[in-house]
């Protein structure tokens, strides 16, 4: 069976069951060639269990795997010709960085000067050129992931596979190898599908976002459009910070939707969705958007898209401060404003206010219609 060789992989019904454990439920994907791709979700939403089955680790329940238009179910992972990193690198501890760089190659048999060139261009792609004599334990955390960066792409790989390579790296290390990786990644143009649990991360390095959530996937799509448009609670919950309020739709007026919330404050938001009337729904703030000022400063209270509440709470992060508002209908309102004023105190009444274009609208969750 063969498909679309366009595609660099292509998942099709996909499934993985360990016993009762649904890890990954009919899960359909196309990955252009070329691209980065990163599996996000929270933890045990079965990422690493798609990586392993496309690997050749975990063969699936069901569904087919293709790579670069070839079926691979029955294919042994050492002939799926992939570049693979973990979170702990894995490195061959008693063998020198060549030789762990030189793994694949010696494996297909590849002439000795050939090993040496290519073993030297990889170690200049992830600029350590000069520790081929040493072991593993003699470098740090970040440079053994890069040697491990080095072993995935000697090889030439169709795929290069990554679980969450960053995760034993602090914070700044971090950010700098996720820079690197990109840059690496556009340099030779290989096939990459990255996991992460890190929305940073992967909003900041892909091409295309896959958000899973319980075996399922949520969405997928250019990282702009996930964040500015999910489709679902689940997917607005899992990049960003937002307040969801229930809210009902009462009609729509010069393409702006009308919706009241269950405290009765009516908001006009303009979305590209088709809502009917009376439709159950949840408005969605994201915690960067509204306008915060201090209590009678507001001169437009009485329009909709306005509260007026109390800080509660709040947080100064040095760049940003984080409020939590509780409203006069005793809701309570995340926002995060630039730390460049001078931050409200605590108990400051304030008045808030969320243009229609800075707000969006999602189908109610199974949890707001229960209630
Ligand atoms: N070998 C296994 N046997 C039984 N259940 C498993 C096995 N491997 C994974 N699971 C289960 O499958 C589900 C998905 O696991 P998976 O490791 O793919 O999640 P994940 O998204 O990678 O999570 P994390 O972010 O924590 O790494 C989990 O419920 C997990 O407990
Ligand atoms: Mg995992």
């Amino acid at each position: 069976m063969t498909t679309t060789p366009e595609y660099a992989v292509q998942l099709k019904g996909l499934t993985k069951y360990f016993g009762k454990v649904k890890a990954v439920k009919p899960i359909d994907l196309n990955i252009e060639q070329g691209s980065l791709v990163t599996l996000l979700g929270p933890s045990g939403c079965g990422k690493t269990t798609i990586l392993r089955m496309i690997a050749g680790l975990e063969h699936p329940t069901s569904g087919d795997i293709f790579i670069k238009g070839r079926r691979v179910n029955e294919v042994p992972i050492h002939k799926r010709n992939l570049g693979m990193i973990f979170q702990n690198y894995a490195l061959f501890p008693h063998k020198t960085i060549f030789d762990n760089v030189a793994f694949g190659l010696k494996y297909r048999s590849v002439p000795k000067d050939e090993i040496r060139e290519k073993v030297r261009q990889a170690l200049e792609l992830v600029r350590l050129p000069d520790v081929e004599n040493r072991h593993p334990a003699q470098l740090s955390g970040g440079q053994q992931q890069r040697i491990a960066l080095a072993r995935a792409i000697v090889i030439e790989p169709d795929v290069l596979l990554m679980d969450e390579p960053l995760s034993a790296l602090d914070e700044n290390l971090r950010e700098e190898m996720r820079r690197e990786i990109d840059n690496l990644q556009q340099m030779i143009g290989v096939t990459t599908i990255f996991v992460t649990h890190d929305q940073r991360e992967a909003l900041s390095m892909s091409d295309k976002i896959v958000v899973m959530h319980d075996g399922v996937l949520q969405q997928e799509g250019p990282p702009e459009e996930v964040y500015n448009h999910p489709v679902n609670r689940t997917v607005a919950d899992f990049l960003g910070t937002s307040t969801f309020f229930p809210a009902t739709v009462l009609g729509r007026e010069d393409g702006l939707y009308k919706v009241r919330l269950d405290d009765g404050t009516l908001f006009l938001v303009k979305n590209g969705r088709d809502w009917t009337d009376q439709s159950r729904v949840e408005l969605v703030i994201r915690a960067q958007k509204p306008n915060i000022v201090p209590a009678g400063e507001d001169e437009a209270m009485d329009q909709p898209n306005h509260f007026s509440g109390k800080i509660k709470d709040r947080s100064y992060m040095g760049g940003e401060v984080s409020y939590f508002v509780e409203l006069k209908n005793g809701l309570e309102l995340h926002v995060v404003t630039l730390g460049d004023q001078q931050p409200m105190k605590i108990g400051r009444k304030v008045d808030v206010h969320i243009p229609p274009d800075h707000c969006g609208l999602l189908p109610a969750s199974p949890a707001s219609l229960g209630s």
